[in-house]
């Protein structure tokens, strides 16, 4: 198989306006190009991105120590790239080169050894069995680190369910929309804006936006006849403070704040509640999720930050039922399809995710159908969300062989 005769890496911005890294691998006279994305509100136990927040320092490191180490290496053999990634760097967390860069080579060779192989990188990745669509998460109604203004929960987010892939995405767009107007008809005066997903701001109570959300569901799923349900990302761990999760007109203990997201599921038919409690409280979520864990997913973020020893903790203590994966907070291709195997084994639910900050890269719609996951949050409107979005329509004409 070729070997690597080249990469390259350069700056380039993200969606928020912030620099990330894209890199380049070329080999058997083609190439294979990624970016790395970025979080605002990142777990304490998620690779680092840029080591010092230095994007620079970070591309100089790639240059002197990555590329020489990748240059000759047999493009297809992803497993040794990664490994090669893990012993350049010699940290747990990617502290010296990267979790960005080694993320963007990681995920650049995949491409580069999908296209030497003629393949789609779904196909690549996930061999002959990769066929399912995973259901698309749209974020409508957002606050939190991703917003100035709005709502303490981060994410408020539709789900659609349809028989194709490309119906489920219009559906959520659709929720969007609706959701524009009923936010109109709530809070008629005021410029009503959008967080970095996308998403809506407005200046109401987590519930309220909760009820709106579930509204603008309703009122889709009766339009286009199959099931569009409301989910949350919390994003918990941002508004814990001093043992306190802290509202805009109220703060929890976390006993309080488990039964509120209890009945939050209950009353509004919740798909899904991610970080519904701080990053560490792994008792908590196994409360929850003995609660509410028949009828919901109960999905690890921050928590499990695609982290395998994390997650096998959680397993253990049956503290959620469903793992979000970025690829960007472990690092590579190889580390994500290692959380995802062990949830799958492990009857946990797989959620692929896109971050706050974003590229065009559209890999990550690859990623969701060649791990099998059940999901893919990516957002429901917005260039970098829908350069994901429509990906995954042409993957899906694709596995369907038009
Ligand atoms: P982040 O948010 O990319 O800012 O971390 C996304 C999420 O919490 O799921
Ligand atoms: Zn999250």
């Amino acid at each position: 198989m070729p070997s690597i005769d080249a990469a390259k890496i350069r700056k380039i911005l993200d969606s928020r306006g912030d620099p990330t890294v894209e890199v380049e691998i070329h080999a058997g006279g083609v190439a294979g190009r990624a970016s790395a994305p970025s979080g605002a509100s990142t777990g304490t136990h998620e690779a680092v991105a840029f080591p010092g927040g230095d994007v620079a320092a970070a591309i100089a490191r790639f240059q002197a120590e990555v590329r020489p180490r990748l240059l000759g290496v047999d493009v297809t053999g992803q497993l040794t790239v990664d490994r090669l990634l893990h012993e350049v760097d010699g940290t747990a967390t990617f502290a010296r080169i990267g979790g960005n860069v080694a993320v963007a080579t990681s995920l650049a060779a995949a491409k580069a050894a999908a296209n030497v192989l003629g393949l789609p990188l779904y196909e690549y990745l996930g061999g002959e069995q990769a066929r399912r669509m995973p259901y698309p998460m749209g974020n409508i109604i957002g606050g939190g680190r991703h917003a100035i203004g709005g709502t303490t929960i981060q994410e408020f987010l539709s789900v659609a369910r349809g028989r194709t892939v490309a119906a489920s995405v219009f559906a959520n767009a659709r929720v969007h929309r609706v959701a524009r107007d009923l936010l109109r008809g709530r809070v008629p005066s005021g410029p009503l804006g959008r967080g970095d997903e996308g998403a809506w701001v407005a200046p109401l109570e987590d519930e309220a936006a909760l009820g709106l959300l579930a509204d603008a569901c309703r009122a889709v799923s009766a339009e286009v006849g199959f099931e569009v349900r409301p989910a949350l990302d919390l994003a918990a761990s941002e508004f814990y403070r001093d043992g306190m999760y802290h509202y805009r007109s109220r703060s929890l203990s976390p006993k309080d704040q488990i039964e509120f997201v209890a009945g939050l599921v209950e009353r509004h038919g919740l798909f899904s509640v991610e970080d519904p409690l701080h990053e560490d409280d792994f008792p908590g979520y196994a409360q929850l999720t003995s609660v509410v864990g028949e009828e919901c997913l109960v999905i690890g973020d921050d928590l499990f930050a695609t982290n395998v020893s994390r997650l096998r903790k959680g397993i253990e203590v049956h503290a959620a039922n469903g793992i979000l994966i970025k690829p960007n907070q472990i690092g590579t291709v190889s580390d994500a399809k290692a959380a995802v195997d062990l949830a799958h084994r492990n009857g946990y639910a797989t959620v692929v995710s896109h971050r706050s900050g974003e590229t065009t890269d559209e890999a990550i719609a690859h990623l969701a159908v060649a791990f099998g996951s059940l999901a893919i949050k990516t957002g429901a409107v917005g260039g970098e969300r829908t350069a994901k979005l429509n990906e995954l329509i042409r993957i899906e004409e694709g596995l369907a062989g038009e």
